[in-house]
């Protein structure tokens, strides 16, 4: 587990894209229209990435998961998109600043399926919130039926609870769960928390 400085996820941004298009099962070819965004995104305020690496006698230091997010701000496209649900979906504007007010948006994590199964994800995103400064933490993530997934087990095993269900972000057919919670995050995490 390590931590990607801009220049090493800069030297890695094709294994980091390879990892990402694997584990959502996207398209081939969907990691070219990604890059410049996840380029872009190291610039923002506060960006900081980790990444999983697997060492073997044939590959020294393979990248198998990544995991990346930077401070939310008012001047980003997710944080409109998710401040237009939360008011069409009745939140009160004084709760809507308090959750918008201050967070670090978790906009990626991904494992490799191979490397799935064995703590990697929750390391990732444990080292990546790891003496963040902000309140909050936020991510939106695809509804599946019965939030049975791996991403939906882990982000309800760390506690995370729901800020807007079944929202679709403009340009994008599918609902999408955005979730959150405070900062920071225990070592152990009641269920009931
Ligand atoms: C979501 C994702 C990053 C989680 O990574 P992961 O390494 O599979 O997840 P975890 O760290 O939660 O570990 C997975 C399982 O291993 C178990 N586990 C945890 N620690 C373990 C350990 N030390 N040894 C063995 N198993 C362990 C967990 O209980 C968990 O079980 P569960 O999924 O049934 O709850 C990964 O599954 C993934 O890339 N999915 C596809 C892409 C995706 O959905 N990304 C998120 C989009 S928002």
């Amino acid at each position: 587990m390590v931590d990607l400085e801009p220049t090493q996820f800069r030297a890695r941004l094709d294994d980091a894209l390879a990892v990402y298009v694997t584990a959502m099962g996207y398209p081939r070819g969907t990691e070219y229209h990604r890059a410049p965004m996840w380029t872009e995104h190291m610039t923002r305020p506060g960006w900081r990435a980790v990444g999983a690496l697997e060492t073997t006698n044939d590959s020294p230091g393979r990248l198998v998961g990544v995991a990346y997010g930077y401070t939310g701000s008012a001047r980003q496209w997710w944080h409109q998109q998710v401040r237009t649900g939360m008011r069409h979906s009745g939140w009160h504007h004084d709760d809507i600043d308090a959750v918008l007010g201050d967070y670090f948006e978790l906009t990626e994590l991904h494992v490799l399926p191979t490397a799935q199964g064995h703590g990697l994800g929750e390391a990732l995103l444990r080292r990546l919130l790891r003496g963040r400064t902000e309140r909050r933490v936020l991510l939106s993530t695809p509804e599946v039926a019965d939030e049975d997934n791996r991403a939906w087990h882990l982000y309800r095993r760390l506690g995370f609870d729901d800020v807007l269900r079944r929202f679709r972000f403009t340009g994008d057919s599918r609902p999408f769960a955005v979730l959150g919670r405070s900062l920071p995050v225990p070592d152990r995490v009641s269920p009931l928390a």
